[in-house]
This record gives structure tokens, sequence and C-alpha cells, in this order.
């Protein structure tokens, strides 16, 4: 028997879908409504409230904001029933909250799992990011290299022209000469408007999403879900914290980190074994969208391991009546 005191990935994956799921459920009321903060906090709390029925120690290090600004999910806040192993979460209950208000495509509720000490601590600044899907030598593409130079190599690597490289990036004006260097190279642009998190996640299934390479900057505890996701479904992310003030310093600081140029990889963002998943809100390439039909709710959840690399796709056909 497995000693409840060692982060049993097994196990705890299940528990994991379900509390993507409830914050999946919670929100669903709220689609379309235009009422970001609503729906957010719907997540929130269905998915504080299923973390808790966890048997894990587990301290939130990517969260809802710092603790005098998130009254809940806030990092270093402490989830589950406290007898289990300690594990990291990194988690956003709601990734695409305008996705969710205006009903458009791709917007998730993420989370993620690791041993204690296992993630990065990102403070919630801007990260550049940078992912390619598997199959490629590590560092084919670097946040070193301009945008041009990375479609170039890894059209050279993929054995295409850079015509046939389908790159996506975050639709923002800080973008703009990013945007336009990568079509000089006669590459295509899906330009998304929200939710950096499945835009890296494309990159792992180009087969399916048409998507080879996800560059520009987001959220940094994105990128720390990003890179678990990666980890679990292979790929390559590589992340820079920006910072705009010494208020956006002084939070890396208090984060523990010091050398703030930093590159870091997908396996210095996430140095264990994870699990992470993810329920869709609204249907995207990845998951479907909430489903409903009278007395149901049906949601698809996209579970994974990294360290056995599986993916489950589960569909969650949830009575909206207690049965009686
Ligand atoms: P929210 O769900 O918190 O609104 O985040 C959506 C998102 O698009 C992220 O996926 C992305 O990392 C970040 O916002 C980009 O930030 P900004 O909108 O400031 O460019």
């Amino acid at each position: 028997m497995t000693s409840p005191s060692i982060f049993d990935d097994r196990m705890l994956s299940l528990g994991l879908a379900r509390v993507a799921e409830q914050a999946a459920i919670a929100s669903a009321k709220l689609i379309g409504h235009g009422d970001e903060k609503a729906a957010d906090q719907a997540a929130v709390n269905a998915m504080r409230e299923q973390l808790n029925k966890l048997d894990i120690k587990g301290v939130v290090v990517i969260g809802e904001g710092e603790r005098d600004e998130a009254p809940m999910l806030y990092i270093g806040e402490e989830v589950g029933t406290g007898n289990g192993p300690g594990v990291d979460i990194a988690l956003d209950p709601l990734e695409g909250t305008t996705l969710t208000a205006k009903d458009m495509p791709n917007a998730l509720t993420v989370i993620a799992m690791g041993p204690r000490g296992s993630m990065l601590h990102a403070p919630d600044v801007y990260m550049e990011k940078l992912a390619v899907g598997p199959g490629y030598a590590e560092g084919v593409v670097s946040l070193k290299m301009s945008p041009s130079e990375r479609v170039k190599a890894l059209a050279a690597a993929k054995g295409c022209g850079t015509s046939d490289i389908t790159v996506c990036i975050l639709e923002r004006p800080r973008h703009e000469a990013m945007i336009a260097e990568v079509r000089g190279t006669g590459a295509a642009i899906r330009l998304i408007t929200d939710g950096d998190v499945a835009g890296v996640m494309h990159c792992a299934e180009p087969h399916i999403t048409g998507i080879d390479m996800y560059m520009g900057s987001g959220g940094a505890p994105e990128g720390v879900l990003a890179a678990s996701a990666l980890k679990c479904m292979g790929g390559q992310i590589q992340g820079q914290l920006l910072f705009r003030n010494d208020d956006e310093r002084a939070r890396a600081a208090k984060a523990g980190i010091t050398d703030l140029n930093k590159i870091y990889t997908r396996d210095e963002m996430v140095t264990e074994h994870v699990i992470f998943a993810a329920t869709g809100v609204t249907s995207g390439s990845l998951v479907s969208g909430i489903k409903r039909e009278v007395g149901y709710l049906t949601t698809e959840t996209i579970l994974m391991r990294s360290k056995t690399g599986s993916v489950r796709r589960m569909i969650y056909r949830n009575p909206t009546t207690p049965r009686g």
C-alpha cells in the first residue's frame, strides 16, 4: 500500500478532474452573461470547495493573486483535508473570463498539482513565452532568437517552408511588431483574443489544431500552468518574466526570484512529475464546452499525468437535480 504522504499521482488525478469539472459546472450559468467577475467567482468557489475535499496538504503556488487582493485561492493558501501528501497547486479557476462572459471559444478551468516544491512560484506579472510541440530537438527555437528566426528554424526542423508554419499569438497592441515580423516570413498566424494556456497547449497537437508554435507575452501564472500541460503532453516552452515597475520586481523578490532576466525552460518551471486537468467551459479545439440538456450538464475534461504521458479525455454527464 502506498504511504498517504507520498504524491500518488495516479490516485490523485481523478480527484483533480473532479475539481476542474465542478469549477466549469459552476460557471456554466454565467456563460454569455457579460459578467467576468461573477463567472470567475463561481468557478473559484467551486474549485476551492472541491480541493478541500481532497486528502492532500496543498499549498496554492499559482492562484488568484496575492493574499491581500484575493480572498480565496490566493498564493500561499492551504487547501485540502490536511491528511495526505504535501503538494504544490497551480490553478486558474477560469482561464478566459472574458471568453466566458462573451461566450467565445476556448475558456477552460485549469489546475495542476505536483509534489511540494515542484513548481516555479511565478509572481503575477507578464511572461514572454515561446512554445513548440513534441518531436523537436531541445532548443530548436529560443527566446533569444527574433520572431522571424524562430519561424525559419522551426520550418527547417520540420522540413517544410516557412509558409507551412502556423504561429498562435495573443492579439494585443504590444504584439503588433511581432505579428508583422512573423507575417514577413510568410507564416500563418492564428490570433486569439484571450486564453494563452490553451494557445500553448495547441502546439502539442499540431495535427489536430494546425498550430506549430506559440509566441508572445501573457500572464506568468498561465506560463507555469502551460508548462505543466506540456510536461504531460510533450513539447517545449521557454518563459522570461517581464517587469513594468518596481512593484512587480518586488513581487518577484517576495516569490524568492533573484535572477530577474532568467529564461526558464519547461523543466525549470515544473521540476517534478505533475498531474494536470482542464475542463472546457466554452468549446474549443482541445475540449468541448459545457453542453446543456434538460436535467443534465455535460462536461469534457482533459486529464494528464507527466510520469506516464497519459492523456484522458473524460465526458461527465452531471444530473442538475439531486436524486430522491
Ligand atoms: P483571464 O482569464 O484572467 O482574464 O486571463 C486571460 C488571458 O488571456 C490569459 O490567458 C493571458 O495570459 C492573459 O489574459 C493576457 O493578459 P492581457 O489581457 O493583459 O494581455
